[in-house]
Parts: structure tokens; C-alpha cells; sequence
């Protein structure tokens, strides 16, 4: 069933006690989909991601996996899930090895899981690991491992809470490679991180969960049209106090003759030349101009900017 659902969510609600961590979470991510799943601390990613894993059990609504229900479906819903878990959780006395082939015992995997437990130890870099005790691995090191666990039952679906966070740049762009193979190789992925550029760089849908709520659920050029504003910037060499009084409120003063005036835009683009009208009947002497469009970043604080 191509382009079938890989995960549906409906209508999925989880207290703890006061906390509404999860409140009517309601949506969809197709197979063969890059989706990425954001939104500040404590918004309910990893509980949504728990609950799908079936770790974390729902006050009411229905999670499915490949069209299993994880709740009375639970064994084929979850063989046909990888999580990498946010939590660098692991068996201090199991070597690398070891711990690829007890999660592959956990799926009934016996010896014919062998050859891809090896490709994943040479794919992760961990080949010169596999005897090594997993206490002695470095963290980035640990999160390798997390993932070649996640991978050994090679699930459809793979989630992904926060695999890059504290991972060092070398190893952050391995990822990157690594996940981009998985999803050219037909796995259906979601991504949860706090780096933005991440998940603009990554993932073609995204979902913004806030308090509980899903507030924002569309493609990343969508989403990124909803950046309400661009800012202008012009330098100028005039002294703060020769510009009119209008421009008062838009000057930063860098050096004593060195200024830089800052405009917030609307997307048309006659803003601008209205913007730089102004700046010549003012007499003001630019040396340099610069727009700034918003990126992800600022629609992410957007939409989850606590109400007043
Ligand atoms: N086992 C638990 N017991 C009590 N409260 C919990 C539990 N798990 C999560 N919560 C609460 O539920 C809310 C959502 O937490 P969750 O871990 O899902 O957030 P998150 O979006 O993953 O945040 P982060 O970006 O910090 O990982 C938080 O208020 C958290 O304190
Ligand atoms: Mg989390």
C-alpha cells in the first residue's frame, strides 16, 4: 500500500494530573514522508512519541502504525516502529555488539539478523566498538548506538527524538547523511529537534505542538510564507543626532558616526522603496543596505509565543 498512512493519530488526550500534556492531538504522516515534529519544552513530543511506541499509555483517543492499532494491535504496531529515544538510555555491562542483538532478540530476530547488525555497526562508525562496554562510550558515541537499536528490525517507520541534540558537528552531519539514506530507501521518518535550520533543511511537513496543542500542521514552504515580516537594514555614516525625529525609534547607534536604522516590512515589495523614500528625503547617506527575511525560526516563536 504505497503512500498509505504511516502513523495516524486521532483525537489523543494524556494528563499527568495537572499537566494536559496531550490534548486531542489529532492528525496524519503518509508513508515515504519526511515530517518533522516540533515545539519548545514540555509541549508533549516524546510523550506523543512514547505513546506511539506504546510506553506511554493514553487517557482516550486511537494511535496506529502501519494501519495497526497500538493499543490492541501492540505487537504489529511496534515491529513496525524504530524509535530512537530522546533519554540516552542503555545497559552499562552490554558491549556495543550485544545491545544490537538483545533488541533484535526482543523482536524474535535470531542469527539471520547478523549481517545487517554488522552493516549498521560499519554505517555507524561503531565497528571499532563492538567489544566495547556501552559505559565506556562516549555520548555521541551511546546515541550511534540508540539508533542501530531502533534500526535492527528495519521498521518502516523510524522516529527520531532529538538525535542530534549535544552530538558534536562532525557527528551531527553523519546523522544527517544517515537519515537522508534511510528516507531515500523508502523509510517514512519524523524528526524531533530544537534546531530549526534542522528541520528546515530536513523535512518536508511539519507539526508544531505548543502546551499539548497542535499549532501549526503544514509544509515547510507553507509555513515559511507565514512569516509575517522582513526587516530592512541601512547602514549609514550620519551622526545620530543630524537624522530627523520620524527615524528616532528605528536607529542603533554601532560607533559614534556609524548607525544602522532597522525596518520591519511587510511582505510587499513596494515596502521597501517606501523605506528607502523616506531615508533620501531625510538627506540620510546610505552605505549599505540589507533585507532579512523570516526564516523558520522566527514563525516557530510565532506560534508559540505564550499568550499575554
Ligand atoms: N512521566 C511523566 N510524569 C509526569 N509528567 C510528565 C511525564 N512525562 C511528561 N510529563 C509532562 O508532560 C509535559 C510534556 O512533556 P514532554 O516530555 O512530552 O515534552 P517535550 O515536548 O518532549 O519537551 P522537550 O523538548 O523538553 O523534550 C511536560 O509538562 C512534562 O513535565
Ligand atoms: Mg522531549
Amino acid at each position: 500500500m504505497k503512500n498509505g498512512l504511516a502513523v495516524t493519530i486521532e483525537n489523543v488526550h494524556k494528563r499527568f494530573g495537572a499537566v494536559h500534556a496531550l490534548n486531542g492531538i489529532d492528525f496524519t504522516i503518509q508513508q515515504g514522508e519526511f515530517f518533522g515534529l516540533l515545539g519548545p519544552n514540555g509541549a508533549g513530543k516524546s510523550t506523543l512519541i512514547n505513546a506511539l511506541a506504546g510506553l506511554v499509555v493514553t487517557d482516550s483517543g486511537h494511535l496506529s502504525v502501519m494501519g495497526f492499532d497500538v493499543r490492541t494491535q501492540y505487537r504489529d504496531a511496534r515491529s513496525r516502529l524504530g524509535v530512537v529515544p530522546q533519554e540516552l538510555v542503555y545497559d552499562p555491562f552490554f558491549e556495543v555488539r550485544e545491545t544490537l542483538r538483545f533488541q533484535a532478540g526482543y523482536f524474535g530476530l535470531g542469527r539471520e539478523v547478523e549481517p545487517w547488525i554488522e552493516e549498521l555497526l560499519d554505517e555507524l562508525d561503531l565497528a571499532d566498538k563492538a567489544e566495547t562496554n556501552m559505559r565506556s562510550l562516549s555520548g555521541g558515541m551511546k546515541r550511534r548506538v540508540l539508533i542501530g537499536q531502533a534500526l535492527v528490525h528495519k521498521p518502516p517507520v523510524v522516529v527520531l527524538d532529538e538525535p542530534t541534540a549535544g552530538v558534536d558537528v562532525e557527528l551531527r552531519r553523519q546523522l544527517w547523511s544517515l537519515i537522508k539514506r534511510l528516507h531515500s530507501d523508502g523509510h517514512t521518518i519524523v524528526l524531533t529537534t530544537h534546531y530549526l535550520e534542522e528541520a528546515e533543511e530536513l523535512c518536508d511537513r511539519i507539526a508544531i505542538l505548543n502546551r499539548g496543542e497542535l499549532v501549526a500542521l503544514d509544509t515547510k514552504e507553507d509555513l515559511l510564507a507565514r512569516g509575517i515580516s522582513r526587516t530592512l537594514h541601512i547602514h549609514t555614516r550620519e551622526p545620530a543626532r543630524t537624522l530627523p525625529p520620524s527615524l528616532a525609534d528605528k536607529v542603533k547607534c554601532i560607533t559614534d558616526d556609524y548607525i544602522e536604522l532597522t525596518f520591519n516590512l511587510g511582505r510587499e515589495e513596494s515596502s521597501v522603496m517606501q523605506v528607502l523614500d523616506t531615508i533620501r528625503d531625510a538627506g540620510v547617506n546610505v552605505i549599505d543596505i540589507r533585507v532579512e527575511e523570516d526564516d523558520l525560526e522566527d514563525v516557530f516563536v510565532q506560534l508559540t509565543r505564550e499568550a499575554d
